[in-house]
């Protein structure tokens, strides 16, 4: 059955460091696996909503967009930049969310994910749903960083920790206590 806009999740999904790093030379500055698997599961057949930066960084070690998902990048270049690709491009986070949701409500899906990068989510936590974290149990350094998240907005409702990994890491996700989002 297909769902009203206000059913469609907005959703980020991150991986971050004790510092919040979650970016460096625009790469991902670690390699966990489980945590690749986890966002292909949670993401496939969805919308993901993304900036240049973040599409340039998965074109670059994929050659290739996400498979399995329509991807939507936020640039300010009104330029097409990607042309005879599926890849969608839209000039504001507000309409890259609208596009998500529009897609999804005609797939009958009922979650849409921002996947970065640290300029997105900055600007995209205020319309966030649902946050699913992986925690990276170090310091790291970095140049990309994910903005502070206020505990007394968001309430666990799910925390599976690997501290046998190296580095040591957790799946946490967040729902957003109340709705009084933007
Ligand atoms: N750890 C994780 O889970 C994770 C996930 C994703 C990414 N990352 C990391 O994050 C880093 C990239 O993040 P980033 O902050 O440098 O770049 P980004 O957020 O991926 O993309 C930034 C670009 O988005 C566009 N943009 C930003 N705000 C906009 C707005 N309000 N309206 C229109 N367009 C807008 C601009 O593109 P134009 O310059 O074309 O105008 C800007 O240069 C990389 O290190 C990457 O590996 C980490």
């Amino acid at each position: 059955m297909k769902k009203d806009n206000v059913d469609i999740r907005t959703s980020l999904i991150f991986a971050m460091a004790e510092n919040r790093c979650i970016g460096k030379n625009n790469q991902m500055p670690w390699h966990i696996p489980e945590d690749l698997k986890r966002f292909k599961t949670l993401t496939i057949g969805h919308p993901v909503i993304m900036g240049r930066k973040t599409l340039e960084s998965i074109l670059g070690y994929l050659k290739k967009p996400l498979p399995g998902r329509e991807s939507i990048i936020v640039t300010r270049n009104p330029q097409t930049l990607y042309p005879d690709t599926p890849i969608l491009q839209t000039g504001t986070i507000e309409q890259a969310i609208e596009m998500g949701r529009t897609i999804a409500k005609d797939k009958g899906l009922d979650e849409i994910f921002i996947i970065g990068g640290a300029q997105i989510y900055t600007q995209s936590l205020a319309f966030a749903h649902r946050l699913y974290i992986t925690k990276v149990h170090r310091e790291i350094a970095g140049d990309a960083f994910f903005p502070t998240i206020y505990d007394a907005d968001w309430e666990e409702s799910e925390c599976l920790s690997r501290e046998d990994h190296d580095p040591p890491y957790s799946f946490v996700t967040l729902d957003r206590r109340q709705q009084n989002l933007l």
